[in-house]
């Protein structure tokens, strides 16, 4: 199954320094199947027009095939609506998206309190301390107040008696990754919002860049208001990214991009909106990228998330296992591979996480290495970086193999 499934990927059978190239950095970014590939260049080649804008035949027909992809996302996490999804470029511009709409609604209050976690990627804190700020700052945020931070244990588990003892009547956000993207646990993210709407009245959004790709994911059973995720991240392009929000909330949302394709009528005195979820995209779409992340669901549907997540969970067992055995080598994160998704940070003592990458990719090993844009993460750990292999459904035992005789090797060469 694996042998077909990497077929697809054209880019596998590359060498790198004349090496077989071993990609180990899947959750920076995954690689792209033919299906992808071709049906981005076959809408350029066969269909390029603008969308919802003309009514000649080739804008029928990228319409159509956009909104294709609506209704694939939206039943890919189980929405209840396609007016519930909302394409931007990534899960950056997703959270923010929500950040600052949510800044300008009836369900911000400029004394509100938001929380997030110490495991988040930069992309679910600073939109966050953006609407906390309250100086003027051109060299960066000074003087954020009410940012509360749910702590992690010593496992890297979220500890929910904290959540709670944080909660007041002024919560007005919980954002929280699903899957850490150094750590790997997995959050117990239902559980999570239970807490929350038991203890205050605040919207739970998930960042989901590290969970939608490996596992099946139903954002109406979590129960969250806001779920976010990028395509690049599951077999799709860049610069497409998915905000879904529930569609009561959405309906409350001021938009925050202004221009065309968002409104219903405009007057040198008055403008009224379109819909939801139309008028949270101003301007032109990445029209191209929207259809490539539509084969890229194709392509994942066809194979299986619990195929995919099975596949994977084999891995990363495999990979703690055989890591644990190299002296000097620190895993970060739960050791319980039901607490983990598919990343494995870790250190080796002696070594920079960046010079160990330099060692691997000169055997064509493909790690990433780094704060992974989650610096107080790094600073709760007590360290600057951490390396970090990633895995995805084209990667084999065999990759993990390399990957640690590649640690083994660079061991030699600093002496460690
Ligand atoms: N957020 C991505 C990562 O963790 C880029 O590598």
């Amino acid at each position: 199954m694996i042998g077909a499934i990497r077929k697809d990927f054209p880019i596998l059978s590359r060498r790198i320094n004349n090496k077989k190239l071993v990609y180990l950095d899947n959750a920076a970014t995954t690689q792209k199947p033919k299906a992808v590939i071709e049906a981005i260049s076959n809408f350029y080649l066969n269909h390029n027009a603008n969308i919802r804008r003309g009514v000649h035949t080739l804008s029928e027909e990228a319409t159509a095939k956009f909104e294709e992809v609506y209704k694939k996302t939206a039943k890919f996490i189980g929405a209840k609506s396609v007016d519930e999804i909302i394409f931007g470029s990534g899960t950056t511009e997703a959270i923010n998206m929500a950040a600052k709409c949510f800044e300008n609604s009836c369900f911000w209050d400029k004394e509100g309190e938001i929380i997030v976690t110490e495991m988040e990627h930069h992309s679910n804190i600073l939109p966050w301390m953006s609407i906390l700020d309250r100086k003027e700052n051109i060299f960066g945020f000074s003087n954020v107040k009410n940012l509360k931070v749910i702590r992690i244990n010593k496992d890297g588990i979220l500890d929910l008696d904290h959540l709670k003892s944080l909660l007041t009547s002024k919560t007005k956000i919980v954002a929280i990754s699903h899957i850490s993207n150094v750590l790997g646990t997995i959050n117990p993210v239902k559980e999570i919002v239970k807490m929350v709407k038991e203890n205050s009245s605040a919207l739970v959004l998930v960042d989901g860049a590290q969970a939608v790709p490996h596992q099946k994911i139903n954002v109406q059973s979590l129960g969250c208001d806001f779920y976010a995720f990028s395509s690049h991240k599951m077999l799709g392009p860049t610069g497409v990214g998915v905000l879904w929000c529930k569609k009561e909330i959405l309906e409350k949302l001021p938009p925050f991009l202004f221009g065309g394709g968002m409104i219903e009528e405009v007057y040198f005195d008055k403008a009224v909106w379109a819909d939801i979820p139309h008028k949270f995209t101003a301007g032109t779409s990445n029209i191209s990228g929207v259809i490539g992340f539509g084969a890229a669901l194709d392509y994942l549907e066809k194979t299986g998330l619990s195929l995919i997540e099975k596949q994977e969970k084999e891995l990363v067992s495999y990979c703690i296992d055989s890591l644990s055995n190299i002296p000097g080598l620190t895993i970060y994160g739960p050791l319980d591979i039901s607490k983990r998704g598919s990343v494995v940070a870790f250190t080796l003592f002696g070594v920079h996480p960046h010079d160990l990458a330099s060692v691997l990719d000169s055997y064509g090993i493909a790690i990433r290495s780094g704060h992974h844009c989650a610096m107080p993460l790094h600073n709760k750990l007590g360290i600057s970086a951490t390396a970090r292999a990633s895995f995805y459904l084209y990667n084999t035992k065999s990759d993990i193999e390399a990957l640690v005789a590649g640690i083994k090797k660079a061991k030699k060469i600093f002496k460690v």
